[in-house]
């Protein structure tokens, strides 16, 4: 096992009508003047947002409201929202929504509390974030985990460039999750979120060994719970117990807990990240797309893994472990079909595509071919160029 801290400081309040403690928990921390983040208008068609404010107001904290968080969000929103955040006076910033909303709340807070620092420079890394301020969630969808996670994620449209940031910082201070919140969910967003949600567990599953049988053991309980559970909440997204097993899974998948003592691989997020940022799709389809064609790619690195992976989870015990392996990958890409997920990039919807672009998609998420992704197999621009050129049918 290699050594790890793990420092979660995000105080979890699960349940129905569990919004209404938005208020006290936020004075419970200090906040007074709230900045309100969410995404494209849903929260306030919902009402939600009304609900929210109404429990602000009765807790005496003043707050100000920013909407417009588009999906795959982006850095220059953000900095918008910093300068609004200063202007307001905030001590406290509020997402409402999902991954979107949370690292758009996450960066605003990182600027609100560095103000002479443009938040160009810690996405870029050039500056490493050393203060913040509290960041609260109301969770709306089981997807990106951002609720717990160390990390935030946006999109540079001038340069076209989509990437992570992960900090202590990150951690949100609490997150309200109501199950009842994700009953208003398309299907596809389920969908979506049921794959981001495997592939923050297979991310840190399928890595280099030695491996660490206890957070093995979760990863693979974890897994079995979401892919039981995901085509009940596509079938009924109003069913309380599915819906609140997608919503701990989601939290859980993405808060560190099932790679401790392993090192993570990401390399999926990394490739899929290119995609989101060029084609505008949503998170979970970009992993689905690129999945089967990463696995393929690889799987021979460390086929025990693979064979492990399928028996454990999809219950496939193979003549040997090569065959188990293949049918496991098999086995995952069937489920993210009958999901409605794509599984490449004719059924990702973006076409297929030629050579040039291909090997320019390789070249941006090598950043220029600066840098390799992945731990279960390292992968170099050759590789990228090779997995897109195999999920390009
Ligand atoms: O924009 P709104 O109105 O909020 O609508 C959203 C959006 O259109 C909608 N939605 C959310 N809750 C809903 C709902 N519609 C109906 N009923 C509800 N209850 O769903 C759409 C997607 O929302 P979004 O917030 O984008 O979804 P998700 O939570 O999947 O977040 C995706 C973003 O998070 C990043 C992704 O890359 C992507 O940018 N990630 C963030 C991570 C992190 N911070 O730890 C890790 C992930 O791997 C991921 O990279
Ligand atoms: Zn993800």
């Amino acid at each position: 096992m290699h050594s790890f801290n793990y420092h979660i400081p995000t105080e979890i309040v699960f349940g129905k009508d569990t919004e209404l403690q938005t208020g006290k928990l936020i004075r419970k921390y200090g906040g007074s003047r709230v900045l309100i983040v969410y995404g494209g208008g849903r929260v306030v068609r919902s009402g939600l947002l009304d609900r929210v404010c109404k429990v602000l107001e009765e807790e005496g904290l003043a707050y100000e409201k920013l909407g417009g968080v588009h999906p795959n969000p982006y850095l220059h929103f953000a900095i918008e929202g910093v300068k609004k955040s200063i202007e307001f006076g905030a001590d406290f910033i509020l997402a409402v929504g999902g991954g979107s909303a949370i690292d758009t709340a996450k960066y605003i807070a990182h600027g609100t509390a560095n103000p002479d620092i443009d938040i160009t420079r810690f996405w870029t890394r050039e500056l490493k974030v050393t203060k913040t301020m509290p960041v609260g969630v109301i969770l709306t969808i089981s997807a990106a985990g951002s609720e717990m996670s160390d990390s935030a994620v946006l999109t540079n449209v001038e340069t076209g460039v989509k990437r992570g940031l992960s900090t202590v910082y990150n951690r949100p201070t609490f997150s309200i999750l109501n199950p009842e919140l994700t009953y208003t969910l398309p299907r596809y967003q389920i969908a979506c979120g049921v794959v981001d949600i495997m592939m923050h567990t297979l991310d840190r599953y399928f890595c280099p060994a030695p491996h660490n049988h206890l957070s093995d053991e979760m990863a693979e309980a974890l897994l079995r719970t979401t892919i039981y559970n995901g085509p009940i909440a596509l079938e009924n997204s109003k069913d309380y117990d599915a819906m609140s097993e997608l919503m701990w899974c989601g939290s859980i998948s993405h808060n560190g807990l099932t790679g401790l003592g392993n090192k993570t691989d990401f390399a999926p997020h990394q490739l899929g990240h290119e995609l989101s940022a060029r084609f505008d799709v949503a998170h979970g389809a970009s992993l689905s797309a690129i999945w089967p064609a990463w696995a393929r790619h690889v799987y021979k690195s460390d086929v025990s893994r693979f064979a492990r992976y399928a028996a454990n989870v999809w219950g496939i015990r193979g003549s040997n472990e090569e065959a188990a392996a293949i049918a496991g990958i098999h086995a995952t890409e069937e489920f993210f079909e009958s999901l409605g997920m794509p599984i490449n990039f004719t059924t990702l919807g973006v076409g297929l595509q030629g050579e040039a672009d291909l090997r320019d998609m390789a070249y941006c998420c090598s950043y220029k071919s600066t840098r390799t992704i992945g731990a279960f197999q390292v992968l170099t621009e050759e590789d990228m160029y090779q997995i897109y050129k195999a999920a390009n049918c």
